[in-house]
């Protein structure tokens, strides 16, 4: 696995919440209801125009919580992540531009990879830590097993399709780090400020983790 720090908080935590958030105001409960839950992890997807902002203010008034930059495809929104405070950045596939970017930049990254092909230009790249996107439409675990055949040295954080019904199923697989996904932050949850809820839904998915590590 990548020995960088941030992606050692995303593999234990486990769960990665992935965001997409339309008013900057409600980026600052919403952390503090995912760390009341005992998520300590936060995907920001640059989905809405109030990502930015949103990733600004979690990395100012909530710096208990990493901050991740999600959905991140060009060179220049790197440069402006990489502005606005994100501590980590995930894409959902690998280009060599965004590489060349992320290097400049000197953030963790975990570009997507969905298959073989993306895996070979991956390594080539040496980016052995990657989101594979999307998780359960590009073939689930039995895709996820069959592309470590090859690709051994590859760790993964499996994203689209996943929730607590098959979260045991990915995280059973000695190559999965962590898994993703917007279960955890419902869009209506986030628009009631419906905190209670998130929280929960948190509290779940963390006490799932930890009783399938033990
Ligand atoms: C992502 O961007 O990582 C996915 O859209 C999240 O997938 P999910 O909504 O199926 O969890």
């Amino acid at each position: 696995m990548s020995n960088e720090p941030e992606i050692a908080r995303l593999a234990a935590c486990g769960v990665v919440p992935v965001v997409v958030i339309e008013d900057v105001h409600l980026a600052v409960p919403l952390a503090r209801a995912l760390l009341a839950g005992g998520i300590d992890v936060i995907e920001v997807t640059l989905r809405r125009p109030a990502a930015l902002a949103a990733l600004e203010t979690i990395a100012r008034e909530v710096p208990e919580i990493l901050s991740v930059a999600g959905t991140v495809v060009t060179p220049a929104q790197v440069t402006d992540v990489k502005e606005a405070g994100a501590q980590a950045v995930v894409s959902p596939g690998f280009s060599e531009a965004v590489d060349d970017a992320m290097r400049a930049a000197g953030l963790p990254w975990l570009p997507g990879v969905a298959t073989a092909s993306d895996c070979m230009r991956a390594v080539a790249a040496g980016r052995l830590t990657c989101k594979f996107f999307p998780a359960e439409q590009a073939g689930g675990t039995s895709a996820l097993k069959a592309l470590s055949g090859p690709f051994p040295q590859m760790k993964f954080c499996p994203t689209g399709g996943v929730g607590l019904n098959n979260l045991a199923d990915y995280l059973a697989l000695k190559q999965v780090i962590c898994v993703g996904g917007s279960w955890l932050v419902p869009a209506d949850a986030i628009a009631n400020r419906d905190w209670a809820r998130v929280t929960q839904l948190a509290k779940e998915a963390r006490e799932r983790v930890k009783a399938l590590r033990g």
